[in-house]
């Protein structure tokens, strides 16, 4: 199965500055073998990267509305983001459950939106501090999934985010990632059966050049949600070519 590298910008980059990073990236850019990029930006950004990112590379929001259209001011529908050239999109980041008070049933219906118009949901899970500390991470990450997936097809991404590990510099150990990336992977059996195995489990949390390959070469991770480092060409560059 192909890697997959998701850079989060989340609330960065004007559309300016997100046409500034593609036409950077496409002097530098050559693919790595395995590996699919996509860039997760704000949504106003999404013209700039139709227009100006290297042919190959996908692009997409990072919230979606969960309903189709109407009367809901300020939200973004998946037919937009669709229209738009986008391929997937983030549902259920950490930041959204903790600022905008997203619960698994809301994530849910996000990520069936997502797929009914063609998109690619990737649905975000991770425990907080307090919950590593009591040791209770793995059911309760588990939990997490099964509310965020309910009636959600097999055609998703799930990023495991311990949510201590995001912004803070502390990544979690490989070992701590494919931990999780397994026992989610045994969640997605329980599901969806064989398709389970076809089925992409990132990691995200501090993941930069010097410990995505590391991470990556798990077993059961196949890839990563990247946010600090998604930022600077070079940074991306450098995790590029850690997994080559
Ligand atoms: P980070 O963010 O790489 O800056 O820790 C990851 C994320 O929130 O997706």
């Amino acid at each position: 199965m192909q890697t997959l590298l998701a850079l989060n910008w989340k609330m960065n980059k004007t559309p300016t500055e997100a046409r500034s990073w593609a036409e950077e990236l496409t002097t530098k850019y050559a693919p790595a073998e395995g590996v699919d990029l996509a860039v997760l930006a704000p949504a106003l950004d999404l013209s700039a990267l139709a227009a100006n990112l290297p042919a190959g590379i996908a692009f997409g929001g990072q919230d979606v509305s969960a309903h189709e259209s109407g009367a809901y001011t300020g939200e973004i529908s998946a037919a937009m983001l669709k229209d738009a050239g986008a391929s997937c999109v983030v549902v259920g980041h950490s930041e959204r459950r903790e600022y905008h008070d997203e619960s698994d049933a809301d994530v849910a219906a996000k990520a069936r939106q997502a797929q009914a118009n063609g998109l690619l949901p990737i649905v975000c899970v991770g425990e907080n501090l307090d919950v590593r500390e009591r040791g209770e991470h793995v059911p309760q990450t588990l939990a997490q999934l099964r509310g965020s997936l309910e009636g959600v097809g097999a055609d998703v991404v799930v990023a495991y985010e311990p949510v201590w590990a995001i912004g803070t510099g502390k990544t979690a150990t490989a070992d701590d990632a494919e931990e999780l990336a397994a026992a989610i992977r045994g969640a997605l059996r329980e599901q969806y059966g064989a398709r389970a195995e076809g089925i992409r489990v990132l990691y995200g949390g501090s993941v930069k050049p010097e410990n995505i390959a590391e991470i990556c070469g798990k077993p059961n991770v196949n890839g990563a949600l990247v946010g600090g480092a998604s930022l600077k060409v070079p940074d991306v560059l450098g995790m590029l070519d850690a997994l080559r």
